[in-house]
């Protein structure tokens, strides 16, 4: 058996974890491993390399991707997937391992329709990938927006200012969610459900004013944007001084925290399971507090959504 894995689409910390638990376990079976560098650009490209134990040494702890990563307009097209099936037939992969966010699921499903198995482990640090309540690098990129947030909130009550922190989330707002409650952050934006009412965070600044409040902190996701325009706009009308700090990719980087390694070392090894097994083009997840496995095309089918529990919450914290 010989199998292939590769890092795709935006890096997340724990993604070398991830990579050590499927070459360890997939040379524990026996097999070859294949790493691929650059995600499907460098499959497209045979940036091929064998993978042995130590080449896995001394990265749990690192964050990035020792394989690189890339997005590929290439596989978008017809042509691009059957290229990248025919190299995966050439070197004989009985098996591809995709460590990426939805974007590398379509590719992995893509190839999975022309005949070669894959095996999809969620890794991105936006948590928005429908079949699994984790991926890989969330908890630690929350947790460093989440500092520096701490951070901006200091000097902004020194200076009694409107601070709008921009965090990482172009579809997707559970960094802003998760950052804005372990934040106490006065208004959270989120593109799930913001609505665009900018009178209602001006509103909503000027009443916290009233209310004996020095600093109002706004987390903003990436999908909603506009936070340097909103910081002028709260000015103008308020009076009160109002800046923006788009946090941007310092929250891709850093070592992975004790839940992105464990949770990368566990998908990692479940690829592998699944594989030794037979069961393929399944994309691994976790529910209910266990690593479990879906489909691939079921998995890209469904619909994640924040629940009402969360959103319900919100206004209770704002008083
Ligand atoms: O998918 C993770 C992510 O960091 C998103 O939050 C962000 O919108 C995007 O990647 C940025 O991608 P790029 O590295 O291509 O700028």
């Amino acid at each position: 058996m010989t199998i292939g894995v590769l890092t795709s689409g935006g890096d997340a910390p724990g993604m070398n974890g991830a990579i050590r638990a499927v070459v360890r376990a997939g040379l524990s079976q026996g097999w070859r491993v294949i790493g691929i560098e650059r995600g499907f650009a460098g499959l497209l490209n045979e940036d091929f390399r064998e993978m042995s134990s130590r080449s896995v040494s001394e990265i749990i702890q690192r964050g990035g991707t020792i394989l690189y990563t890339a997005r590929s307009e290439e596989l978008m097209t017809l042509g691009g997937q059957a290229k990248a099936a025919a190299v995966c037939r050439e070197h004989g992969l009985d098996a591809l391992v995709v460590i990426g966010g939805d974007g590398s699921f379509k590719g992995a499903c893509a190839l999975a329709d022309l005949g070669i198995p894959v095996i999809g482990i969620p890794g991105t640090i936006d948590l928005d990938i429908a079949c699994t309540d984790y991926t890989i690098g969330f908890d630690t990129a929350a947790n460093t927006a989440m500092e520096a947030i701490d951070r901006i909130r200091e000097t902004s009550s020194s200076h009694e200012r409107c601070s709008i922190v921009e965090v990482m989330g172009r579809s997707a707002g559970y960094i802003a969610l998760y950052c804005g409650v372990a934040t106490g952050a006065e208004d959270i934006l989120m593109p799930e459900s913001f609505d665009g009412d900018e009178e209602a965070i001006i509103h909503s600044v000027m009443n916290g004013r009233k209310s004996g409040k020095k600093h109002h902190l706004i987390i903003n996701a990436e999908g909603v944007g506009h936070s340097e325009a909103l910081a002028k706009k709260i000015e103008a009308a308020t009076g009160i001084e109002s800046r923006a700090t788009i946090l941007g990719y310092l929250q891709r980087g850093g070592s992975p925290s004790v839940r992105d390694r464990i949770m990368a070392t566990r998908m990692g090894v479940k690829a592998v399971e699944l594989i030794a097994a037979g069961s393929l083009n399944r994309v691994v997840a976790f529910k209910n507090d266990d690593i479990v496995d879906f489909e691939i095309h079921e998995a890209l089918a469904m619909k994640k959504n924040i629940s009402d529990s969360w959103l319900s919450m919100l206004p209770m914290l704002k008083r």
